[in-house]
């Protein structure tokens, strides 16, 4: 690993008592000095618990990194050092208020980048509501923003290659610099001929087998295993060793989290240089910190202001997202602890089972943006107990831009690019027993506590999962894409 975080809490505690300890009894005469000593550097250390100098003194070929590019300081903040011809392929192109993340993650990058200036082509399926005037749609004449090439046919639906033919055309009245292909969009008997293209994997094959493992290690003894999970189970096997086999022919590839660049170098033996991390950003206008807004919203559903502990979850209520798990180690929870709230933001199956835990869960169905934004205020630590470890959930992003600690599944994916340090969270295995431990753990920290790991969280999101830090670090690999020059950093 290039980059090694200072060691975790537990350690530096022990490292530190040990070592002062030898040297107050070598040192007698020195101990005032020495208390000086102890509390400076204890202090220093909880303030800035990830600030790594190694960062910043980090230099070489970017194809040679193995670390997220997220980590890196990138120049030429205010405009690219050369204008870019981009191409994307994305099977659908955001129209309404709640796409999907891959979909989120395809707008919000060429957005920015045609902002930037680079020429943006995106090549994609009919638009699903083409009138509502969206700063994306084909309308728009602006040429800061990409020109959107949908193919022919039956909206939201995928035909590569007509898609592949609308390319074609344009690339021959002049060469892209780029082609960037979010997943499978662009199949890889078209992409291996592509020197000059990307491709973004949002979840891959190994992580799905993951996720059937601890789907049904979730599943009660005497619960019988539905027929189409059982399918999956079987399906998912054979899918790992032809994505091995069919992955090599896409030429360079962009994980969107440490562990999937690792599994795509270990697993998928691609080699590293053409690896390249990139974690997912989010919209750092859209989240942020903001203390009487969450009191407001607090005092608005009816939670205490004062003296309550309150835990939040978000997204679809589903089974796969680890609700079942929840639900019955809240349940236990709150029979102990008479001031912990919970707030549900989101719909699905589970909404009624939660109804049922009575007053103290908040279940407020699907939420606008902007009643999003205050949720994630209102609450003092962020739940998310996903059985899916595919891709990078968003939503703990967003958590921790809103200055949020959160508590997570311990998934490869998320103890390796977000609860990177004990002091941003909490994490679990996927089963109530280790569920119930972990949230026990957050009520005997509090409120304060939790607040300042809030803090070292939105600190930490601030410079990793910002939506213009991803668009800068895939600039730069476009960039290097196109002229070997711009692989050489800083
Ligand atoms: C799951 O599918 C396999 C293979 O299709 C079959 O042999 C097995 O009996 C099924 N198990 C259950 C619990 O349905
Ligand atoms: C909350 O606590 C503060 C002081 O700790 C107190 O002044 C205030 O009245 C309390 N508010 C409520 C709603 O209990």
């Amino acid at each position: 690993m290039a980059f090694t975080y200072k060691p975790k809490k537990p350690h530096l505690i022990s490292f530190h008592s040990n070592f002062y300890t030898t040297l107050l009894f070598i040192l007698a005469f020195t101990v005032p000095l020495l208390f000086i000593v102890v509390l400076h550097t204890s202090t220093s250390s909880r303030c800035t618990p990830f600030v790594s100098d190694n960062v910043k003194a980090w230099s070489g070929n970017l194809r040679n990194a193995q670390f997220a590019w997220n980590r890196l300081h990138f120049p030429h903040i205010q405009s690219p050092p050369d204008l870019l011809k981009i191409a994307v392929f994305s099977r659908k192109w955001p129209t309404g208020t709640t796409p999907g993340g891959m979909e989120r993650h395809a707008y919000t990058l060429h957005t920015a980048l045609a902002r930037r200036g680079h020429r943006v082509h995106v090549f994609t399926s009919p638009l699903v509501d083409n009138n509502r005037g969206h700063p994306g749609a084909p309308t728009s004449t602006s040429s800061s923003s990409p020109r959107i090439h949908c193919h022919e046919g039956e909206a939201g639906k995928w035909k590569y290659n007509k898609a592949w033919e609308l390319f074609d055309e344009e690339n021959r009245r002049q060469p892209f610099d780029v082609i960037h292909s979010e997943s499978v969009a662009l199949p890889h008997s078209l992409a291996r001929n592509l020197k000059n293209l990307a491709v973004s994997w949002h979840g891959i094959a190994l992580e799905s087998l993951q996720s059937s493992i601890y789907q049904d290690l979730a599943r009660k003894p005497n619960e019988p295993m539905s027929p189409a999970f059982n399918d999956s189970l079987y399906g998912v096997v054979p899918k790992v060793l032809n994505e091995i086999r069919f992955f090599h022919n896409y030429n360079h590839h962009v994980a969107i989290s440490d562990s999937c660049g690792e599994m795509l170098r270990d697993v998928y033996q691609i080699p590293r240089s053409r690896v390249h991390v990139i974690l997912n950003g989010v919209d750092e206008n859209g989240f942020r910190n903001d203390l009487s807004l969450g009191l407001e919203f607090r005092s608005k559903i009816g939670v205490p202001v004062n003296g309550s502990l309150v835990l939040g979850v978000a997204g679809r209520l589903v089974k796969d997202k680890g609700h079942p798990l929840l639900y019955e180690a809240f349940s236990k929870l709150i029979k102990k602890h008479p001031h912990v709230h919970l707030i549900v933001a989101g719909s699905g199956p589970w909404e009624n089972r939660y109804k049922e835990l009575g007053p103290r869960v908040h279940v407020l169905g699907s939420m606008s943006p902007s009643d999003l934004k205050a949720f994630y205020n209102a609450i003092d630590i962020f739940v998310n107990p996903t059985l899916r470890p595919q891709g990078l959930d968003l939503t703990l992003m967003e958590a921790m831009m809103s200055g949020k600690a959160v508590i997570a599944s311990r998934f490869p994916s998320i103890k390796g690019s977000i609860v990177v340090n004990d002091e941003f969270g909490f994490m679990f295995s996927p089963n109530v027993e280790s569920l119930s431990e972990a949230l026990e753990e957050v009520v005997r920290e509090g409120p304060k506590r939790l607040a300042q790991m809030g803090k070292a969280s939105q600190e930490y999101a601030a410079s990793m999962f910002t939506a213009s830090k991803m668009a800068l670090a895939y600039e730069r690999l476009f960039l290097c894409i196109k002229n070997d020059i711009f692989c050489v950093y800083p």
